[in-house]
């Protein structure tokens, strides 16, 4: 039975298409390995969101050069792959193939061309996801895995913001059918699942016949048993009133929206081609924390884009001093060759880019603290991630705000085995939460 190596960068929806590799692999009869020297085939699932994601694809295709057997195959799939489709094979000729993500449909059939059987039944081994992240076996524990389930709503992008590279990769948009949607959040809940994510780049765009998405989110909120929704990511531009409404009329969904802001200033968001003023945002802001309170606002900023002045930089800095987000994450920009942006100038230098950065930063840092800060002596339900990777003897999880809590891990079986956790804060830090059980 062949092995398979799976290794996963960059964003959800990586996770999400790896998952679906994997379970065509192990519907065909594959195993899977967390060990490369012992796979028949590995797969790396690649970024190139920016130039650091793309450098730490490279450093690891070069680490498999030495470990991988002379006999296995090696793939490189996700974003890189179709990003550097041309120049992969003379930077990196260990590669056996590439499979950029509109190209899932052709996997068995590259497997099959490697030897694997097509008429083999599945293993009789559950289905092991690979690891969510770049560290294989260091994944949450297998009986928290399947506690969070991701859903992929609509594929590709085509907003074509000047700095992306995702339009490129994945394509133009095309939203999935409701029912399938729904077919797969039963099929999830039926296997434990307890979170649904729903994923796009923008999942404000989801359009099918008659449903948009504050539509799908009315009747996704309706399947038996969906104990919480969330979803990522929303564009400012799309986001509307009714979208807004759903989200208070439809109580699984998390107090949490993620709204990617990029800027604060109205020249370098012309420059982006986001497709909103930074009043227009705030607008969109006001209807959310009025409708909303209590909600966090997640938000995603680049610092030093390309004509970005020291004026525009302390717009955004001002942004976050004002409390606009209870969680940002701030980039560097990165040029990716090919998006307009790369060629832009002038450029901001790259030591400048970093300076930016790490202002915005500090001070999102202190903002997220003081709403941390807010929940010392409240009562949270978390949703358990596993023991936790730093200390053992506590145990992690996520509250409805996607905070990360930590707690003393009970000695109790039956409430260390519980997927959701009460618990009463007792400490608050810029990275999360201390808590005990209530
Ligand atoms: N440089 C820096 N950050 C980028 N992002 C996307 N492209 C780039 C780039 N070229 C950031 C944006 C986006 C997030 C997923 O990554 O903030 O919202
Ligand atoms: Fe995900 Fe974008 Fe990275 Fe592709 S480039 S893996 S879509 S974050």
């Amino acid at each position: 039975m062949p092995s398979i190596y799976l290794q996963t960068f960059g964003c959800q929806m990586n996770v999400a298409d790896s998952n679906g590799l994997a379970h065509q692999a192990w519907s065909m009869g594959c195993t899977f390995t967390d060990i490369p020297e012992s796979a028949d085939i590995l797969i790396l699932n690649t970024c190139a969101i920016r130039e650091k994601a793309e450098m730490r694809v490279y450093s690891r295709l070069g680490q498999l050069k030495a470990l991988k057997r002379p006999d296995s195959k090696l793939l490189v799939a996700g974003c890189l792959a179709e990003k550097d489709r041309a120049i992969m094979r003379r930077k990196a000729p260990q590669v056996d193939a590439l499979l950029g993500p509109r190209d899932y449909q052709q996997f068995k059939a590259l497997l099959a061309e490697w030897g694997v059987p097509t008429d083999l039944p599945p293993p009789q081994t559950p289905l092991r996801m690979p690891s969510s992240e770049d560290a294989p076996g260091e994944d949450a524990p297998l009986e928290y895995a399947h506690l969070r389930s991701l859903v992929s709503i609509t594929r590709g992008c085509e907003k074509f913001c000047t700095y992306c590279i995702v339009p490129y990769t994945r394509g133009p948009l095309e939203s999935i059918p409701p029912e399938d949607i729904e077919a797969q959040i039963r099929r999830e809940i039926r296997c434990g699942a307890k979170e649904i994510t729903l994923l796009g780049q923008n999942v404000n765009s989801y359009n099918f016949g008659a449903v948009d998405f504050a539509g799908l989110l009315r009747r996704l909120g309706r399947i038996e048993g969906l104990e919480r929704l969330t979803f990522l990511t929303s564009h400012p531009h799309d986001l509307t009133r009714d979208v807004v409404d759903a989200l208070a009329d439809v109580p699984a969904i998390q107090p949490r929206l993620h709204l990617p802001v990029q800027s604060g200033s109205n020249d370098v968001l012309k420059a982006m081609a986001r497709l909103y003023t930074i009043e227009a945002y705030l607008d969109k802001v006001a209807y959310f924390r009025e409708r909303l309170p209590g909600w966090a606002l997640t938000t995603d900023i680049i610092c030093g884009f390309p004509t970005e002045t020291e004026a525009d930089f302390q717009a955004t800095l001002s942004l976050v001093e004002r409390a606009t987000f209870e969680y940002a994450f701030v980039f560097a920009f990165s040029p990716r060759s090919g998006t307009p942006a790369a060629t832009m100038t002038p450029q901001v230098p790259q030591e400048e880019r970093l300076r930016r950065l790490q202002a915005v930063s500090a001070a999102q840092n202190e903002q997220t603290r003081r709403f941390h800060e807010r929940f010392i002596g409240e009562t949270v339900s978390a949703l358990v991630s596993g023991p936790s990777k730093k200390d053992p003897a506590r145990m992690a999880g996520k509250t409805g705000h996607n905070i990360t809590v930590v707690w003393p891990r009970s000695a109790d079986a039956a409430a260390a085995r519980s997927p959701v956790a009460n618990l009463v804060i007792e400490q608050a830090q810029t990275w999360g939460l201390v808590g005990r059980v209530a």
